[in-house]
């Protein structure tokens, strides 16, 4: 379907052509004084400059021919120029209705789909997640959905940190408690068991662990550095052990995730492309891009239009070892040969903004990716406590976010319960689900790249900008609908009727903005955009619903009309919950 705002602006555009003027004067934009009308166009005022006429003479030119439109019920020359647009109710149920005919609301779905791979997440292996890893978990699951929903083939990738130092780093304080174990012992020849020689809580202790030793004794270090170069060349004891750090990890981090409700469709990790390494330096050398510099192999990614220093690309430290840099780009190579992406989306903390510059420009420069292959990170802001700070337990540690999330269930049971009977199994499930949308629709109403202040007071109110408020608006349909329903009432969906009231009409005319909200955040990549889109929707029916009795109407005709476009209402604010990544209770 076409979007509301070009059918009005087409409208628009033959009234300036009509009265002579230049068609693509005629751009209608959302009006910034809603006190005085829904939309306006600002042609006249540039039109001035070009037909050297009195703006407001040409806005009363266009104005004119505005008179018998089918879309505009006034349309008003104020001065100094601008045209002050109101449509007609009829237009705006025709559209509604077209809306809820077609498929996802009249979205238009893309000719040739864009394979899209969204990188995100990015836990390490061995390591809890902690509060840092919410963001682009939140985000990047976003990012994902509203391609997806819009039409586009997308696959979402972990990229496990699995290959580093800290693989080494939890081998190496293994074998200081546990010497004597297969892994070790260099003849071993037999099958490896196939038990891990620890739990995930030991694994989380020993990681932390070792990393304080390492930092303290060189020597410690040194062997560990010496486990992470054994365990990239193969020696099947290390590899073997290695498998089970993954294992006993990634299991845990797959529960983790899911509590977000954030899925992978792939699980692969920087080991995923150790084998591929060779053969692209191999390329690289061959093909001149890079070059030895101080004993590393590195490619120089600077560009005569830099205004800051770019360092060059490392693709091997002197001693032959890859860094992450090599991983990454290495995992550009397989991924265009093994799924010939459009575009691959990469999402981590913003203070990698730098280090993505060179990577992707020096995928470019070696034709990793094709021309046309569109490489983006979305650098992500801080997410800081109420003191500006960045997020820290009570006693100042760093917030597991299995922690943080038990913090805001409790918090939202707490309010859930308050001076009210609930059942304690449901009352605890649905804290869960409003928890999920505070912690999520907190995140994804802030630009990603902007640090914000994660608040929990804030962010688990019913009232204002926020999850719980979408979720209380949602059920608050829901119930509407449960009560008509039980006194034995049934609806038509399409029976969408021309508006009869103000806040009638606003709530029709914040629907028709669905498609062209929903094109800009997958255009931009930017969940914010439908969290802006939702919270004007709520509050656009909240005030519809205060002011109308829906229930008790006596008018049949009437009834049926607002029902559908509370059901419309209701649809379109679960789409987008969605693709946000978070879901409504049937009762709250
Ligand atoms: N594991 C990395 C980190 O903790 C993030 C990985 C992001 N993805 C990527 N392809 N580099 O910083």
């Amino acid at each position: 379907m076409k979007k509301f705002l070009d059918l009005i602006s087409e409208e628009m555009q033959s009234a300036f052509g009509a009265a002579g003027y230049d068609e693509t004067l005629g751009k209608v934009t959302l009006s910034n004084r809603p006190d005085l009308c829904e939309y306006q166009c600002n042609g006249a005022m540039a039109g001035a400059k070009i037909y050297k006429k009195a703006p407001v003479m040409i806005a009363n030119d266009v104005a004119e021919k505005c008179k018998d439109s089918e879309i505009f019920s006034s349309v008003e020359a104020v001065a100094p120029g601008f045209l002050n647009l109101k449509v007609r109710e009829s237009f705006v149920e025709d559209y509604l209705a077209g809306m809820r005919r077609e498929e996802k609301f009249g979205l238009e779905m893309p000719e040739n789909p864009a394979k899209i791979i969204v990188d995100y997440g990015g836990p390490n292996v061995a390591k809890p997640l902690h509060v840092g890893h919410l963001r682009p978990a939140i985000i990047g699951e976003s990012i994902k959905r509203i391609a997806r929903y819009a039409g586009h083939d997308v696959i979402g990738d972990v990229h496990l940190g699995d290959w580093g130092l800290p693989m080494g780093l939890v081998i190496t304080e293994i074998q200081e408690r546990k010497p004597g174990l297969a892994y070790f012992d260099e003849n071993f020849a037999g099958e490896y068991p196939k038990q891990p020689p620890f739990t995930i809580s030991e694994l989380e202790e020993i990681y932390p662990t070792a990393s304080k030793k390492s930092k303290e004794d060189e020597a410690y270090k040194e062997k560990a550095m010496e486990a992470t170069f054994k365990l990239q060349s193969g020696v099947r004891g290390y590899r073997a052990l290695w498998k089970h750090i993954v294992d006993v990890s990634v299991a845990d981090l797959k529960r983790n995730y899911e509590k977000l409700d954030v899925d992978f469709d792939l699980w692969k990790g920087e080991a995923d492309v150790h084998d591929v390494i060779p053969g692209m330096v191999e390329y690289l050398k061959k093909e001149g891009y890079a070059y030895i510099s101080e004993g590393a192999l590195v490619v120089d990614v600077k560009e005569e239009t830099d205004t800051k220093e770019i360092p060059p690309c490392m693709i091997l430290k002197s001693d032959g070892a890859s860094l992450y840099n090599t991983t990454d780009l290495a995992t550009i190579m397989e991924r265009m040969r093994e799924y010939h992406p459009d575009r691959m989306i990469y999402l981590t903390d913003k203070r990698q903004n730098l280090y993505f510059e060179q990577v992707f420009r020096c995928a470019r420069k070696t034709k990793l990716v094709e021309p046309q292959t569109e490489l983006l990170h979305v650098g992500i802001g801080t997410m800081n406590g109420s003191d500006g700070k960045p997020f820290k337990t009570r006693d100042g540690g760093v917030m597991r976010l299995e922690n943080l999330i038990k913090e805001i269930n409790e918090e939202m049971y707490r309010k859930i319960t308050d001076n009210r009977q609930v059942e304690e199994e449901e009352a605890r499930k649905t804290a869960e689900v409003v928890a999920l949308s505070a912690i999520k629709y907190g995140d994804l109403s802030n630009q990603a790249a902007k640090d914000y202040i994660f608040d929990i007071d804030k962010f688990t109110s019913f009232e204002g900008d926020t999850g719980p408020y979408i979720l209380y608006t949602i059920v608050r349909i829901k119930s509407i609908l449960n009560k008509i329903k039980e006194q034995g009432g049934s609806w038509d969906e399409s029976s969408i009727r021309e508006a009869g009231s103000e806040s009638e009409k606003s709530l029709m005319l914040e629907i028709t903005g669905f498609n062209a909200m929903m094109e800009t955040a997958y255009g931009e990549s930017a969940p914010h955009k439908v969290c802006a889109y939702i919270y004007n929707l709520a509050n656009a029916f909240n005030r519809f619903y205060h002011e109308t009795k829906i229930v008790t109407e006596e008018n049949e005709e009437k009834r049926a009309g607002w029902i559908a476009l509370l059901v419309l209402t209701r649809d379109i604010l679960e789409a987008c919950i969605g693709v946000l990544g978070f879901f409504a209770p049937e009762r709250m």
